[in-house]
């Protein structure tokens, strides 16, 4: 995505524990996977270095004129450094705080419309009070500003917080603002004037999170015919070590997780990996392999003698290197992003079983690598990637089901390891 001229502030609207930080952290990490510049600006963090974390609910209670004042000089900080940043380099700013009146709101508009800056709200509301419990648990009582107090009192201290900030709250409901409503984690989306393709691309993201977890498992393809000679792309069989290692996956899913859903790509060397489970599998023709052009088919070795210059390209930058006439790591990025919000949409565990490359920049988004060290991930062959998500992104097991393929050593003499 290459909006450059777009420079957005995406404000963060709703009470505490309403889930406004999870949120705020997915649309950032899925923006900078598109290749934007996005940071968030979390008042609750500048107000903890500023002030202190241990500030009782009393501080937030709109009586307290110190503790408006002081709340109210943090979060204009924070918008400040926000609008310096989008100065420079900065493309999308993300403002993380509760933002509850029409008069906080205005003034974030006002500065941000002073810079020539497009504003774009998100509220989270949440009318499911289990949705607030969970997210009292597991995330505010962690909190540093209840470091070392007793779960019972961070309780009760937590409760009057929020009915303080909830005392002054006033919902989105201005007509002219570009806004998007987020109602209980996504059972429904509002959106008004949300203009741009950047912005519409978070409510595109919105619209598809879901708040169920669970578990995704990431594989390549058992090891085939062309991984054994070493050469790019292609549509070969697996080989009689990717045959087991087909059997062996099937093994560690012989009693599939309720719902499992299997997906493949359209090649065959992972729609037969998938083939030895024996479930109903969906093939994504966006999960093939990355397009290596006119270079399908060789080894790296024939690419270094017969396309030097290709070559050298592709070692000076792997991550936009584009094949001649096939993709680069950037287009694939481009290619699966409706597979991302698919996975996002997903409520039950999913096995992809995919490609190198391809898996690569599902990777980085799934764990909020930046994206540019994509091509450098170590995804060996034979290894099963559990990864399961967790309140601030999720927990990695890597599993290698039979004895690793040193991808080195399993070609052709000479060949150039496949990387
Ligand atoms: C905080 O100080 O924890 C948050 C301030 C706010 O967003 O109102």
């Amino acid at each position: 995505m290459q909006h450059r001229a777009e420079k957005v502030v995406i404000v963060m609207v709703g009470l505490p524990a309403r889930g406004k930080s999870f949120l705020a952290r997915k649309v950032c990490r899925y923006l900078r996977w598109l290749g934007q510049d996005a940071r968030i600006f979390n008042v609750g963090n500048y107000r903890r270095e500023r002030i202190g974390q241990h500030k009782p609910a009393s501080f937030f209670d709109p009586n307290n004129s110190e503790g408006t004042q002081a709340r109210q000089k943090v979060a204009m900080e924070a918008l400040e450094d926000a609008l310096r940043w989008l100065k420079g380099d900065g493309q999308v700013a993300i403002y993380d705080a509760t933002n509850s009146t029409h008069e906080r709101r205005r003034l974030i508009e006002e500065h941000c419309h002073r810079d020539g800056l497009q504003v774009l709200f998100i509220e989270s509301i949440c009318y499911d009070a289990a949705i607030v419990e969970n997210n009292i648990r597991e995330t505010k009582l962690l909190s540093p500003d209840y470091a070392g107090v007793g779960m019972d009192e961070a309780l009760v201290d937590f409760a009057q917080r929020i009915a303080h900030y909830a005392a002054a709250y006033e919902p989105l409901e201005d007509a002219n603002q570009s806004f998007v409503k987020v109602i209980d984690g996504g059972r429904q989306v509002v959106v008004n004037r949300v203009d741009g393709p950047l912005r519409a691309r978070v409510v595109a993201l919105l619209m598809n999170t879901r708040l169920t977890r669970r578990t995704l498992w990431l594989t390549r393809h058992g090891e085939s015919l062309y991984n054994q000679q070493g050469r790019l792309g292609g549509d070969s069989d697996l080989s009689p070590r990717g045959e087991d290692y087909a059997r062996a996956l099937a093994v560690q899913f012989a009693v599939p997780p309720v719902g499992l859903a299997v997906w493949t790509s359209t090649l065959r060397r992972s729609m037969q990996t998938g083939a030895a489970l024996g479930l109903p599998a969906t093939e994504w023709r966006v999960l093939d392999e990355i397009d290596a052009g006119t270079c399908d088919g060789m080894t790296y070795q024939e690419m270094a003698r017969r396309m030097p210059d290709v070559y050298a390209s592709r070692k000076a930058d792997k991550f936009r290197f584009r094949f001649p006439q096939g993709e680069s790591y950037l287009d694939v990025i481009h290619r699966v992003e409706p597979l991302v919000l698919e996975i996002e949409r997903q409520t039950t565990p999913t096995l992809l079983i995919g490609h190198q490359a391809v898996l690569r920049t599902l990777y980085a988004y799934l764990v909020g690598d930046p994206v540019e060290r994509c091509p450098h991930v170590s995804l060996p062959l034979h290894t099963l990637i559990e990864l399961t998500p967790n309140a601030y992104g999720c927990d990695e097991r890597r599993l290698p089901l039979t004895r690793p393929v040193d991808e080195r050593h399993s070609m052709l003499p000479g060949a150039i390891v496949p990387d």
